[in-house]
């Protein structure tokens, strides 16, 4: 049977992409933030997965207005990356798992959760930036992954309850999948994070660092917390971190373990976080 052997928490500012893209990791604006990507980058060396299922929002590049899935599953064979502003990133497509895919879709939508099935798609730095930041630049992804879109950019937006039971399902669903590989969960975007208006540039790191410790330590009372305190205290677009509450749900009861914590501020207009939290049993 498959195991969900981690869960990998972090932001995906496209700035980072274009950072990692032109060579700028030492410049003194940018080492604080790849100096801490470090650990986690040694540790997904020794720890490379089967395949990861990378949950994201995609950023108007594959959808847009005319077409808006609360929740999608990427089930292609590989997908190509796309990006809005600064146009595609030259890193490697990314090869996708399509049986693992088509399985998890049955099982989550069985489970009650209508998931969107896409079998034709680009990928914007909501998937790509992650990659980087945790695997650098190879020639090829180490392992498949598979794209997990969620609407965060367009009201109504899921609640971070509902993300946190369609984790617990997604969770359910790799445990049932009959092939014995190793898969990771990430949840993506966030922390601290509002790109325009008055408020542009707002951080609240108290918030963040709550944040962070709630979604180790008792991620059932975090996912209760409504979305417009997402919004009010950390920015409009905090309301990308109810995907990290995927990921936690998708993980067992089971207190995990705290591989790398990771906060820095800024990069771009935002704060940025990670987590790897590795399963005990
Ligand atoms: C920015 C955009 C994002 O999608 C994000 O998650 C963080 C930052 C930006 O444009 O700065
Ligand atoms: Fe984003």
């Amino acid at each position: 049977m498959a195991k969900l052997v981690a869960g990998v928490a972090t932001s995906h500012v496209p700035a980072i992409g274009a950072a990692i893209d032109l060579g700028k990791q030492q410049e003194p604006y940018w080492q604080p933030l790849f100096t801490g990507y470090e650990p986690s980058k040694k540790w997904m060396r020794k720890n490379t997965p089967d395949v990861i299922l990378l949950v994201y929002n995609d950023h108007a590049t594959a959808f847009s207005l005319k077409m808006i899935p609360t929740l999608a599953i990427g089930c292609a064979a590989e997908f190509n990356p796309a990006d809005e502003g600064w146009g595609p990133r030259p890193v490697p497509k990314v090869v996708g798992h399509p049986e693992l895919a088509a399985h998890i879709a049955h099982s989550v939508i069985q489970d009650d959760f209508d998931l969107t099935i896409v079998n034709e798609m680009e990928v914007d730095h909501g998937l790509t930036v992650p990659l980087s930041l945790l695997f650098g630049q190879p020639m090829a992804w180490p392992c498949p992954v598979i794209p997990f879109l969620v609407n965060v950019v367009q009201y109504p937006v899921p609640s971070g309850a509902r993300c946190f039971n369609l984790g617990r399902a997604i969770g359910k669903a790799i445990a049932l999948y009959d092939q014995p590989i190793k898969v990771q969960v990430w949840g993506t975007g966030g922390m601290s994070h509002q790109l325009q208006g008055p408020r542009a540039g707002l951080i609240n790191c108290a918030w963040d660092t709550s944040f962070l410790e709630e979604l180790i330590n008792d991620p059932k009372s975090l996912a209760r917390k409504p979305h417009i305190e997402y919004i009010t205290e950390a920015g409009s677009e905090a309301i990308e971190l109810v995907m990290w509450l995927i990921a936690r749900g998708a993980m067992s009861e089971q207190a995990p373990k705290v591989v790398h914590r990771f906060y820095h501020v800024p990069a771009s207009n935002t704060a940025v976080g990670h987590l790897i939290l590795k399963e005990t049993q």
